[in-house]
């Protein structure tokens, strides 16, 4: 299979990087730079190598370096920002600090005769973000582009296909990134383009029916995107071999279990267990006000509830999980995992006996997922619903969680999805929902005083969920919403809109 490896120096677009690869049909994989060779990668047949950014100086002594010979190994490489500085300084060029303190932002890019700028204007905008900028071009190599501070926005070497950049292509804010990339791929490394991630499944489903003959396989499902398609695959691939427990917390939006169950197990077939566990959960959360404190006990709770069905079951033979190609980078990089157990319910129980795990969907990508998941036959409103938090509800009602204030909230987020829903799809935000704050004011209805919770909505819009913008959402939209909630759901007598981008607040409120 034709793929690319993006080699990574610490950007934070690596993952960027790969989606814009795939998204041209050609399978990209991400390696941090100290966990492959030059002999590796030349071994397992890469078409072209990409170094990211990354927020070092090449002169730094922790800075990440490479191994110079792959620039001589015959594998065409793309650097882009810290990774253009880094081709410079391992060919022999120089580096120096911006005196005029770097670029950042939209920048004018002027660009001359190259493969990577077939079919791109001379004058475009690239997006810029740097203080170092390649102030020597190495010997053989030819300066492509500039913008009005860096003399040298591009360089490179035809003959040893060498390609570097100090603008970012993978960003949108690059008008002509897109086509960049592709003339790397397409141009540059000769690449066909002919990747799905629905023939990625069609393979595992293969690998599966005969991997796991005769074989029991056991899968959590929460009840979210990932575990679900998970497990319509496995089910493809084993069958009725494969049972799965879905524990439900009683912390999903309204109507999600039963859409799952009923959509998973009555019409695909699914094998599942559901066990109702609401009142377990919420008897633990009592009284519990701490965010960390409530996401431990839901994820624990979790873990012990699967694991007392699993004990049933016996042994089985596989654990399968539904990771996704994000949370393995996430836990491959040091300090990124306690992102990941932040992030996720709950961790690998302890005394369920098995021999193997089984990640279907490992190297897939979110949109991937869905997009293998809709060919597997799961219908839309199950495949592209918003990403959800493992601790559910639970940290969507701020401080003590109780059934009343579930109830309250899952009505409310259920009209302000609705609302919200009624937009075109290109201007609904990325992420939509409603929190139970604890806040209670005094309102009035009918000539009776009320004293009741209020609503916060939120709504973003984000490429990525590391950055987030508050999205600027109709005043009829939100008109329409805070009056059916105030209205329609007891208890809540007052609705806010949050402002607030990310950073500094985070997209969930806990
Ligand atoms: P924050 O609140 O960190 O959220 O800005 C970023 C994105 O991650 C989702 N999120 C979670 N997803 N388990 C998950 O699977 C979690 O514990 C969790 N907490 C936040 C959040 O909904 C947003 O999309």
């Amino acid at each position: 299979m034709e793929k690319i490896l993006v080699l990574d120096f610490g950007g934070q677009y690596d993952q960027l990087i790969a989606r814009r690869v795939r998204e041209q049909r050609v399978y990209a994989e991400i390696r941090y730079f100290d966990r492959i060779t030059t002999d590796e990668i030349v071994r397992e047949g890469y078409r072209g190598v990409i170094f990211t950014g990354g927020p070092n100086s090449v002169y730094d002594p922790a800075s990440p370096h490479f191994d110079p010979a792959i620039l001589d190994a015959g594998v065409p490489v793309l650097g882009i920002c810290y990774g253009a500085q880094l081709t410079a300084y391992m060919a022999g060029g120089e580096v120096s600090a911006a005196d005029n303190a770097g670029e950042y932002g939209r920048t004018l890019l002027k660009t001359g005769e190259s493969a990577l700028f077939r079919d791109v204007p001379a004058e475009s905008v690239c997006w810029m973000s740097h203080t170092d900028f390649i102030s020597r071009v190495p010997e053989g190599f030819r300066v492509t582009a500039r913008t009005e501070k860096c003399p040298c926005a591009a360089m490179e070497d035809e003959a040893r296909r060498l390609y570097a950049v100090q603008f970012h292509p993978e960003v949108t804010h690059t008008e002509f990134g897109r086509r960049m990339l592709r003339n790397f791929l397409f141009g540059v490394c000769g690449c066909a383009g002919d990747w799905k991630p629905e023939n990625y499944a069609e393979s595992m489903i293969e690998r599966y029916r005969s991997d796991l003959a005769g074989k029991k396989v056991l899968l959590a499902l929460s009840g979210g995107v990932d575990s679900s398609v998970a497990a319509v695959l496995l089910h493809r691939a084993v069958g009725q071999a494969l049972t799965c427990v879905f524990v439900d917390h009683g912390l999903l939006r309204k109507g999600e279990g039963d859409a799952v169950e009923q959509t998973l197990g009555r019409e695909l077939g699914v094998n599942i267990i559901r066990v109702n566990a609401g009142e377990r959960f919420l008897s633990k959360l009592a009284g519990v006000g701490s965010p960390e404190q409530k996401r431990k006990i839901i994820g624990a709770e979790f873990i012990r509830i699967f694991e007392e069905e699993a004990r049933r079951i016996g042994h089985v033979h596989a654990l399968a999980q539904g990771t996704i190609y994000p949370d393995v980078i996430e836990s491959g990089k040091g300090a990124s995992a306690v992102i990941k157990s932040h992030h996720n319910v709950g961790g690998l129980p302890d005394v369920i006996s098995f021999d193997e795990i089984v990640e279907p969907l490992r190297e897939l990508f979110k949109d991937e997922v869905r997009a293998v998941g809709t060919s597997l036959g799961i219908p839309a409103e199950l495949v592209r619903r918003q990403p959800f938090p493992g601790p559910g509800l639970g940290v969507r009602v701020t401080g003590p969680v109780t059934k009343e204030k579930l109830d309250s909230l899952r009505e409310a987020d259920a009209i302000f999805r609705e609302e919200v829903d009624k937009l075109p799809p290109e201007r609904r935000p990325d992420q939509y929902f409603a929190v139970l704050t604890g806040v209670r004011s005094v309102g009035v209805m009918g000539d009776a005083r009320t004293y009741g919770f209020t609503a916060a909505l939120r709504a973003v819009s984000t490429d990525d969920f590391m950055t987030a913008e508050w999205t600027r959402l109709p005043y009829e939209t939100l008109e329409r919403a805070s009056s059916r909630i105030t209205n329609e759901v007891p208890g809540i007598s007052r609705v806010v809109y949050d402002i607030s981008s990310k950073p500094p607040a985070t997209v969930e409120w806990e």
